[in-house]
């Protein structure tokens, strides 16, 4: 149908010459055998509106027994079907699926949540379809909130938002300042928020007229003085005076309009096929997108279903146990179910309260999460080649080291991370736990920086943060962290995690690590810190030109880094400009070690 003759203009001017040769003969034929006319016959209220039959009906058009109780509609000024539910609550309807039993309707005003508290679906035939679960939400009156999802812009005013957050969720993870509560509505389906001109989906029950249309069979109101009324199949048209001859007629006029009928379906249906393939790539495109801006919040059940009910485990810790979960075909998760014990509340508000705001390439996404009864979950993009540790302490130095110049990339993308999360946000957000462990490496090494349980939020000017308990991983945490006499503690001691991070890369093993041969060699750090200082050259795992440079310049930025005393240290800016430079004009750092002598290494190690 696709050759060069053949345009979609004479497609067009085809479809619509068999159309209407269609009409013709339908209107012959029925004019033939005299049909009997049809009391309720479906109807629309403006041409390409949604066909409007049984179990509805147009309530000034048909008379009562054309529609089942409760499925009124009425035709608007604007000729838009209007469907009217218990209160008063109208909705334009968009779609009826009468095989699907699913009507979508919408507001006029696109503020849905306007009516939401008023809409009591339980009075009427109808039901949210939904993939996902129900969930009560509080609508508050707040005087000032940040950007946040649960804003409905169409219901704020000038000095005050209102948001709706699940009743059963933390305030606090939603970053809401000053509020009241409004009122609440229950079981809504969730995905009614974030969005702005939501299509409503509801449906109705199997029982009205289950199978009267997929029989091809029209459907109505069963005639009984019962109260509940029934419904029943109406299948074929009286026959009225028909005459043997007319029926030769109009068998011979059934068979050509038969033909012609299958001639017109295939053509459409091959063009409809095409026009929803397009759409059906276009909606998930945007559902895509629209993930990855904003985290969704999923149910218990629906993180089982995306785990396949939890059949895949990825790794397990202290917090929890991470699985591996499927979105879609293509899009791969690690859900992380976090443990059912006292102490993960502050875990899971801190990762989702702090990742549903930042997006950035070197920062792992948060897909989703669960907060569902007592059960916790995070749902994450899934990258495929693990944490930097493994490449990085494996005994098997041969095949998992990356080679100097991707490990410079991972350096650098690392602390584009953290400069991000020290200078990029609103507010200033102090991971605490970096250490390769938590450095995940996509399909192409790109390093992204996880678990966030322990970071921190702090305005940018705060240069000192308050801390009840120090927080982090041995070998890494900062020395301010474990007494006040080397500091304050703040962005800082991220850059001195970082720092030691840094030095395991060159180091390919870990900083402190007593079974190697040579004792001098047990504290990496120095050791290789009083190395260069000597002018010795680094000789580790250098394989080609070049190496030899990068390592040394990963060495003295490491350095500058684990300086004991945070004022010593640099900024993450300034770490990123030293790692992005060639390492020529780098000078060696003093000497990191040179108060612990007196302070005794024992207070860290
Ligand atoms: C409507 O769909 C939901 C699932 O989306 C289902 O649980 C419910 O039973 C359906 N309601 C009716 C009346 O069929
Ligand atoms: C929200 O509060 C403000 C004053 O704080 C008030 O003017 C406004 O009418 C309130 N809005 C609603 C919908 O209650
Ligand atoms: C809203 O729901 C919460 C918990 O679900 C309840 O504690 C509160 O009293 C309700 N408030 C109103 C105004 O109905």
């Amino acid at each position: 149908m696709y050759n060069r003759t053949w345009t979609p203009e004479m497609g067009r001017s085809m479809e619509r010459f068999i159309l209407l040769l269609h009409f013709l003969l339908v209107a012959i034929f029925a004019e033939l055998i005299g049909a009997g006319r049809d009391e309720c016959p479906e109807s629309r209220c403006r041409h390409h509106g949604p066909a409007i039959r049984f179990p509805f009906r147009l309530k000034d058009r048909q008379p009562e027994h054309c529609g089942y109780p409760g499925f009124d509609l009425y035709c608007n000024d604007n000729n838009q079907a209007v469907l009217e539910l218990p209160s008063s609550v109208k909705l334009l309807v968009k779609n009826i699926n009468y095989k699907s039993h699913e009507i979508q309707v919408y507001d006029e005003h696109a503020c849905l949540p306007r009516q939401l508290p008023h809409l009591k679906l339980s009075a009427s035939p109808f039901q949210f379809k939904s993939s996902y679960s129900l969930g009560d939400y509080t609508f508050l009156n707040c005087s000032s909130t940040e950007e946040s999802w649960s804003q409905i812009p169409c219901l704020s005013g000038l000095g005050y938002d209102i948001c709706a957050i699940p009743s059963d969720g933390f305030v606090h993870d939603f970053q809401l300042l000053s509020c009241t509560k409004v009122y609440n509505v229950s079981s809504l389906p969730y995905e009614l928020f974030g969005y702005q001109n939501i299509v409503l989906h509801l449906n109705w029950s199997y029982s009205i007229c289950e199978d009267c249309e997929a029989k091809g069979r029209k459907c109505g109101l069963k005639k009984n003085n019962r109260a509940e009324p029934e419904t029943q199949c109406l299948g074929k048209l009286p026959k009225g005076a028909l005459t043997k001859r007319l029926e030769v007629i109009g068998a011979v006029f059934g068979s050509i309009l038969l033909v012609l009928g299958i001639v017109l379906v295939l053509y459409r249906a091959h063009r409809l096929d095409k026009i929803k393939k397009e759409y059906q790539v276009k909606i998930e495109n945007f559902l895509v997108d629209y993930k990855a801006l904003k985290p969704t919040r999923y149910s218990y059940a629906d993180i089982k279903r995306i785990t396949n009910q939890l059949k895949d485990k990825l790794g397990e810790g202290g917090y929890g146990t991470v699985f591996k979960g499927n979105l879609t075909n293509e899009i791969l998760v690690a859900v992380k179910i976090l443990n059912n014990i006292t102490g993960n509340g502050e875990d899971f508000i801190n990762e989702v309260g702090t990742m549903a705001t930042i997006h950035h390439v070197n920062v792992v996404r948060l897909v989703g999460f669960c907060a569902d009864g007592s059960k916790r979950a995070l749902v994450y993009e899934f990258l495929p080649n693990e944490s930097l540790e493994k490449f990085i302490f494996s005994q098997d130095d041969k095949k998992h080291f990356l080679g100097w110049e991707k490990l410079q990339d991972i350096a650098l993308g690392t602390a584009k991370g953290i400069e991000y999360l020290h200078q990029g946000c609103d507010q200033r957000i102090l991971h605490f736990d970096i250490k390769p462990h938590n450095i995940l490496l996509d399909g192409n090494f790109n390093p992204k920086i996880s678990d966030f349980g322990l970071a921190k939020l702090c305005s940018k000017e705060e240069s000192v943060v308050s801390m009840t308990a120090a927080r982090g991983t041995m070998g890494y945490i900062a020395p301010e962290m474990l007494s006040r006499n080397f500091g304050n503690v703040s962005y800082k001691s991220d850059i001195y995690s970082f720092g030691m991070m840094l030095l395991e890369m060159v180091g390919g093993r870990k900083n402190i690590d007593i079974r190697v041969e040579n004792p001098s060699q047990a504290y990496f750090p120095e050791w290789v810190y009083n190395s260069l200082d000597k002018g010795e050259e680094l000789r580790i795992r250098i394989e080609k030109v070049g190496d030899a440079k990068i390592a040394k310049k990963l060495t003295i930025v490491g350095l500058w880094c684990i300086q004991w005393y945070p004022v010593d240290r640099p900024s993450m800016k300034v770490v990123v400009q030293m790692l992005e430079g060639d390492g020529d004009n780098l000078i060696m750092p003093p000497n990191p070690f040179a108060s612990t002598i007196q302070m005794n290494s024992t207070v860290t190690y």
